[in-house]
């Protein structure tokens, strides 16, 4: 019994010690909600505001939403929207796509990016 109390407690404590190890959808949603549904809509069919539609983004080739009018930088970057090219993308859009023309400075924290391209791949 002592034994099993004990190894509880440690799991307990490894798992508050580390933070969540995996994505947080919801968190990833709220994320969402603060930081990009003013430009970017979630609507189905794709529906376009300051920014492109963003469902179905994860996979998708930049700049493939036909009637949106996207900067000539990434019409010209041939990037595919990868959760790593996501990554660096929301990192620091200017750096990825210098001369893009998503006015966003970038989220710094790796795993707020982590959740919120783990919620961008929800919406299917
Ligand atoms: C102030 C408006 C604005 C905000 C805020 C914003 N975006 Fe954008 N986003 C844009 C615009 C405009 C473009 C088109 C960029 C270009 O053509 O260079 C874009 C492009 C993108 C693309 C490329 C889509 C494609 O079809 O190639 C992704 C992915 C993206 N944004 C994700 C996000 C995410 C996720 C957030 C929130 C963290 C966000 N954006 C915040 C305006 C915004």
């Amino acid at each position: 019994m002592r034994t099993t109390g004990f190894m509880i407690a440690a799991l307990l404590l490894a798992a508050a010690g580390s933070g969540p190890a995996r994505a947080d959808v919801n968190r990833g949603a709220d994320l969402y909600d603060e930081n990009c549904a003013e430009c970017h809509s979630l609507a189905k069919p794709l529906k376009n505001k300051k920014g492109p539609g963003l469902v179905g983004v994860v996979g998708r080739n930049a700049a493939s939403v036909p009637d949106f009018n996207y900067s000539d930088a990434l019409r010209a970057s041939k990037l595919v929207w990868t959760p790593d090219q996501l990554d660096a993308y929301l990192r620091a859009p200017k750096m990825l796509v210098p001369g893009g023309k998503m006015k966003f400075d970038g989220m710094d924290k790796a795993d707020e990016r982590r959740d919120l391209i783990e919620f961008l791949g929800t919406q299917r």
